[in-house]
């Protein structure tokens, strides 16, 4: 097959690199020479690491090399089969370039974008054949990753969704199937790890350290909410969130954090910046966790129930399947458990009145409970 990938930034580059190994011929495509050396050395780099832990002997290496070409010229992708764009995240941009791509390759060409945030319905129109195109989201890194969100619009015809699908599953990548909808799944069902942890870091019921340290043992996440918003940026962390915000059209929910705000105007970035909730400078004494076993239970509870009635709203709206949401978490996150099987596991009825015991303290809305869990809970369901 050969695939064309637009941009090759770190995205784009990753992309790449799955599909080469996969026996693809790549065409990585950028319109700065300089980002298309530098993915052509990092490559290498990468590669080299791989052979050097044995994971890859060197003829792999070559074969994967010699299977990237580093083009300049958008029409030199005009044999593909499948394009991927993973260019700057502005949709006038995409629709541009999408629709000059359109008049140089074939009618059966799909086309696809691995845009975060922006709808595929709308760069889809900029198509003349738009049931062509499709949202086909990588997680970075992009070769360490398992997941791949694949993301048919309302446009998209059943053939280029099942093709999408085996052609990303034979890049031995885990497809999650989502709906058009802000955040897809991942970033969508993920949001009250980071927000609800905020909201009790406000609150003042406990202090990063804590809220972290409680997640970790209770509930086996590899990384704090807040050592995890330090990690991913929190300028980039309250993007994401604004921009979910205001896709769900204000919808409490899913309400950004005035600290976080702050933090990120402050500069205090995280890792990248040396500062964020802790300190990242040489020497830096890092707080304890308060020893509460009380408290940390009420902590991971409160963080957990509002992660499950995310995912099991994301079912009720039919976002995916319960398969796709639970393997989204687990390979698109890392989180130790899907939040379904985990609400199994809880037992529905610890959700429901885990959710109704937040509504009736706060009687907001974003602590409104799934219908679908107050259904099943009536039915004695459970999700698998
Ligand atoms: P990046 O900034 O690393 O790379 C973008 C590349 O696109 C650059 O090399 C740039 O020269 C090139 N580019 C910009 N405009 C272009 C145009 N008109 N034609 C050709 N090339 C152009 O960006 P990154 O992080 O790789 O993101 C790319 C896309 O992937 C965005 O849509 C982003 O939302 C999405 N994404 C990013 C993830 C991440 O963690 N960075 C994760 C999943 C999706």
């Amino acid at each position: 097959m050969k695939v064309g990938i637009i941009g090759s930034g770190t995205m784009g580059s990753g992309i790449a690199q799955v599909a080469a190994t996969d026996g693809c011929g790549v065409k990585l495509f950028d319109t700065n020479n300089t980002a298309l050396d530098k993915a052509k050395t990092s490559l290498e780099k990468i590669l080299a690491r791989l052979v050097e832990k044995g994971k890859i002997n060197s003829e792999e290496k070559s074969r994967i090399q010699n299977n990237i070409s580093y083009v300049n010229n958008l029409k030199d992708l005009s044999d593909s089969d499948l394009t991927i764009e993973a260019i700057v995240e502005n949709l006038e941009i995409k629709k541009k370039v999408f629709s000059e791509l359109e008049t140089y390759v074939s009618d059966d060409c799909i086309i696809a974008s691995n845009t975060s945030s922006l709808s595929i319905a709308s760069i889809a129109s900029a198509l003349q054949k738009p049931e062509r195109c499709i949202g086909i989201h990588f997680f970075n890194p992009a070769p360490l990753m398992a997941l791949v969100e694949v993301i048919p619009a309302i446009q998209t015809s059943k053939e280029v969704l099942e093709k999408s699908v085996q052609t990303i599953s034979d890049w031995k990548k885990t497809v999650a199937v989502a709906k058009d909808t802000p955040g897809f799944i991942v970033n969508r069902v993920a949001r009250p790890f980071y927000g609800e942890s905020l909201r009790i870091y406000e609150e003042g019921i406990a202090d990063f350290a804590t809220i972290d340290h409680s997640l970790k043992t209770l509930g086996g996440f590899r990384m704090g909410p807040f050592e995890l918003m330090d990690f991913i940026g929190n300028d980039v962390n309250y993007t994401v969130t604004e921009t979910v915000f205001a896709a769900f059209y204000f919808d409490p929910r899913y309400k950004p954090s005035f600290t976080q705000k702050r933090f990120s105007e402050a500069g205090y970035l995280g890792r990248k910046s040396g500062k964020g909730y802790y300190d990242y400078s040489e020497g830096a004494i890092q707080p304890t966790p308060k020893e509460d076993k009380e408290l940390a239970q009420q902590i991971f509870d409160r963080v957990l129930i509002m992660l499950i009635n995310e995912a099991a709203d994301a079912l009720f709206l039919n976002i995916a399947s319960a398969k796709d949401i639970d393997n989204a978490m687990t390979k698109g996150v890392n989180y130790p458990k899907g939040l379904l099987a985990w609400a199994d596991e809880k037992g529905i009825d610890w959700c429901v009145s885990k959710m109704d015991e937040l509504y009736n303290e706060y009687h907001e809305d974003r602590y409104r409970c799934s219908p679908l869990l107050r259904k099943m809970k009536a039915e004695n369901k459970i999700f698998f």
